[in-house]
C-alpha cells in the first residue's frame, strides 16, 4: 500500500457528480497514514455534505473565504502553508478554467494561489466539456503552470455518454498523490522514542530526577519524523516543546513511562530509549511534605522497571536501540549493556565532558552492534540525530531482510 506516513493533504472538492467518491479517497488518504483537511466550494456541498467530509477527514470541512468561525482556525493563507500537497479531486471544469486564470474569487481557489505546495488536479466532467478546446486549453496552460494532471480517465459517464472525463478511482489517486513524494529511509515505518528525564516523587513536592535535557531525544524523534516515520514520543518532564508531526505522550515517573511504552509497543518496529530513566525509586511516597527531623534521614529505594531491557524481551518486538550515558569505561559499559539487556544496537556518550551530553546542544556517540563499532564525530544534537537514524534504519532494514529471507528459506 502507498505510504503517506505525516504527509498533510489538502483536498479540494469542487461541484461534480464525482464528488460523491471525495469521501472514499478521503478516507483512504488517511489509512495511508496522510493528514487530511478538506476545502469545498459551494457547488460541491450539493453532491456530498461537508458534514460527510468533515466525518471521513476528521477537521471541520473549510468553504468560505470570509468567515469568523474560521478566526480561531485556519484561514486561507494558514492552510495554503499546512499542505504538503494540494489536490483537487473532482476539479470540474469550470475549477480548471479559474486556475488556469490564477483567480482567487474564492476559498479554494485562493488556496491553490497562495500555496508553493504541489498542485494537482483529478478533472471531472462530460466527455463533451473536457474535449472542447476552451477546457483542453486550460490544460495546456495548468501544465505550463507545473500543476500536475491527474487523469482523467475514460469510460461510461453518470450522463450515460462514454469517453474521457472520469474522475480516476480514489485507489488510483492514492498511488499518484504518494508517488509526489521523496520516500524516506524510515517511510511506513512507526517508531518510538523515550526522552527526558523521570521524576520519581518522595513526597508531595520533592523527588528523584536527573540532568537530562530531553534535548537527544527530542532531536531523535524529529530526525525519524524527516525520514518519513510515523513517531510517538514518550517523553518525562522537560521544558521543550514537542516537534511538529510527532504523537507526543507525556509521563512523569519511570513506572509511568514503561506503562505508556507498553501499552503501545505492538504497533512499534523501531524502539529507541533515550529518556535517562531513574534506575530507583522512593519506596514509600510521603503523602504529606517529609518535615525536618535528625540530623541524617534515611530514604529506601526500590528498582524501576527496564524499560529497554522489557521491550528488547518482547519476542519478535521491535528492532531496539539503547543509550548508554558513562561517566568512565564507556565502551566497555556499552558493550556489556548490548548484551545484558539483547538490544539491537547501543549508543554510548561520555557525559563527562561539560560541552558534550547532558543538557548539552552537541553531542558525540559511538554506535556499537553486533556487526561492529561506528563513532559519530561532536556535532550539534541535530545533526547527530540524523545521522544515526540513518545507522539505525540501515540496521532495521539489514535485520529485516535477513529475518525474512531466513523465513523463506525455513
Ligand atoms: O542501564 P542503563 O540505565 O545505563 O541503560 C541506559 C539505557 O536503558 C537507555 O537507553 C535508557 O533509556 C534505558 N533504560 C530504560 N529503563 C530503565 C533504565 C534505563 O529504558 N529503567
Amino acid at each position: 500500500m502507498a505510504s503517506l506516513t505525516n504527509k498533510r493533504i489538502l483536498l479540494g472538492i469542487t461541484g461534480g457528480i464525482a464528488a460523491y467518491k471525495s469521501a472514499d479517497l478521503a478516507r483512504r488518504l488517511r489509512d495511508a497514514g496522510a493528514e487530511v483537511r478538506v476545502v469545498m466550494t459551494q457547488a460541491a456541498t450539493g453532491f456530498i455534505t461537508p458534514l460527510t467530509m468533515q466525518a471521513v477527514s476528521g477537521h471541520p470541512v473549510q468553504q468560505t473565504l470570509l468567515d469568523e468561525t474560521t478566526e480561531n482556525g485556519m484561514d486561507h493563507i494558514e492552510l495554503a502553508r499546512w499542505a504538503d500537497l494540494v489536490l483537487v479531486a473532482p476539479a470540474s471544469a469550470n475549477f480548471l478554467a479559474k486556475l488556469n486564470q490564477g483567480r482567487a474569487d474564492d476559498l479554494l481557489s485562493t488556496v491553490c494561489l497562495a500555496t508553493d505546495a504541489p498542485l494537482a488536479v483529478a478533472p471531472a466532467m462530460n466527455q463533451q466539456m473536457w474535449l472542447n478546446p476552451a477546457t483542453q486549453r486550460n490544460v495546456f496552460g495548468l501544465k505550463q503552470l507545473g500543476i500536475k494532471l491527474f487523469g482523467p480517465g475514460s469510460g461510461d459517464q453518470a450522463c450515460g455518454e462514454t469517453g474521457p472525463g472520469r474522475m480516476l478511482e480514489p485507489e488510483e489517486l492514492v498511488d499518484l498523490v504518494a508517488g509526489q513524494f521523496v520516500t524516506g529511509t524510515l517511510q511506513g515505518i512507526t517508531v518510538m522514542v523515550t526522552a527526558g528525564p523521570t521524576w520519581e516523587a518522595m513526597d508531595p513536592v520533592r523527588g528523584f530526577t536527573n540532568r537530562s535535557s530531553g534535548k537527544m531525544g527530542y532531536a531523535v524523534a524529529q530526525a525519524a519524523v524527516e525520514a518519513g516515520a510515523r513517531v510517538i514520543l514518550v517523553s518525562g518532564p522537560t521544558a521543550l516543546k514537542a516537534p511538529e508531526r510527532v504523537e507526543p505522550v507525556n509521563v512523569t515517573s519511570a513506572r509511568e513511562m514503561h506503562d505508556a511504552v507498553m501499552e503501545r509497543v505492538a504497533a512499534v518496529d523501531i524502539f529507541i530509549g533515550v529518556a535517562a530513566v531513574a534506575d530507583y525509586r522512593p519506596k514509600a511516597v510521603a503523602e504529606q511534605k517529609i518535615k525536618k527531623g535528625p540530623d541524617t534521614l534515611m530514604i529506601e529505594l526500590e528498582r524501576n522497571p527496564d524499560i529497554l531491557a522489557n521491550v528488547a524481551a518482547i519476542t519478535d518486538g521491535p528492532f531496539t536501540v539503547g543509550f548508554a550515558a558513562e561517566t568512565e569505561n564507556l565502551l566497555e559499559h556499552a558493550r556489556d549493556k548490548l548484551q545484558k539487556k539483547h538490544v539491537d544496537m547501543i549508543a554510548a556518550n561520555r557525559v563527562d565532558q561539560t560541552e558534550l551530553g547532558f543538557d548539552a546542544d552537541q553531542n558525540a556517540l559511538t554506535l556499537i552492534s553486533t556487526s561492529g563499532q561506528i563513532e559519530l564525530e561532536p556535532q550539534p544534537k541535530t545533526r547527530l540525530a540524523r545521522e544515526l537514524i540513518k545507522h539505525i534504519a540501515t540496521g532495521f532494514h539489514a535485520k529485516n531482510t535477513t529475518e525474512d529471507s531466513r523465513q523463506t528459506y525455513r
